[in-house]
């Protein structure tokens, strides 16, 4: 697969994130930056076979990189960016569907709102993609 971008995946120890991160690493040529919190659903062990060790959660593989941050950590993320320069990202850190019953207002913040917050606080970063202005270029530069 032709695909050599500079990918960050969050929530990347979940399943569905760690299933992309690897692909992304065995299939193709992009470097990642895995985000993701650990919380109890985070199986750093899931990225072993990409060169993850899950104890230390260093890299024996240039692609592979992982941060341990919560994405609702604005001064983490902004950091990120400046550093990785991503001109991709999936987000799949989340929460399943039956924890957001048991905390409602905690996950909304840190869930839907954040999210949102994230687009409103980032527009610089998306709005050319968007605007149908970016042409592969590499995002996260500057604001
Ligand atoms: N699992 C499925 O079958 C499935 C199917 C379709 C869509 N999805 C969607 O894919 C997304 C991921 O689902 P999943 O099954 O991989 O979930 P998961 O619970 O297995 O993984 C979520 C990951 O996000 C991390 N995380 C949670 N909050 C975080 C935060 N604040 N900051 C950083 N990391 C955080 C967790 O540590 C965990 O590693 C969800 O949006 C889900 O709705 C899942």
């Amino acid at each position: 697969m032709a695909y050599s971008k500079r990918c960050i995946v969050t929530g990347a120890a979940g399943f569905i994130g760690s299933a992309l991160a690897r692909l992304l690493l065995k299939e193709t040529e992009a470097t990642v930056l895995v985000v993701d919190k650990l919380t109890y659903a985070g199986v750093p062990e899931s990225l072993k076979e990409v060169g993850l060790d899950s104890e230390t959660l260093a890299s024996s593989n240039s692609r592979l990189s992982f941060m341990k941050a919560d994405i609702c950590d604005q001064e983490a993320m902004d950091c990120a960016f400046a550093e990785f320069r991503p001109d991709t990202i999936f987000h799949l850190a989340a929460k399943l569907m039956n924890e957001l019953g048991w905390r409602p207002r905690e996950n909304f913040e840190t869930g839907i709102r954040r999210t949102v917050q994230w687009y409103l606080d980032n527009e610089w970063w998306w709005k050319p993609i968007h605007e149908k202005k970016y042409s592969g270029q590499r995002l996260g530069t500057g604001k």
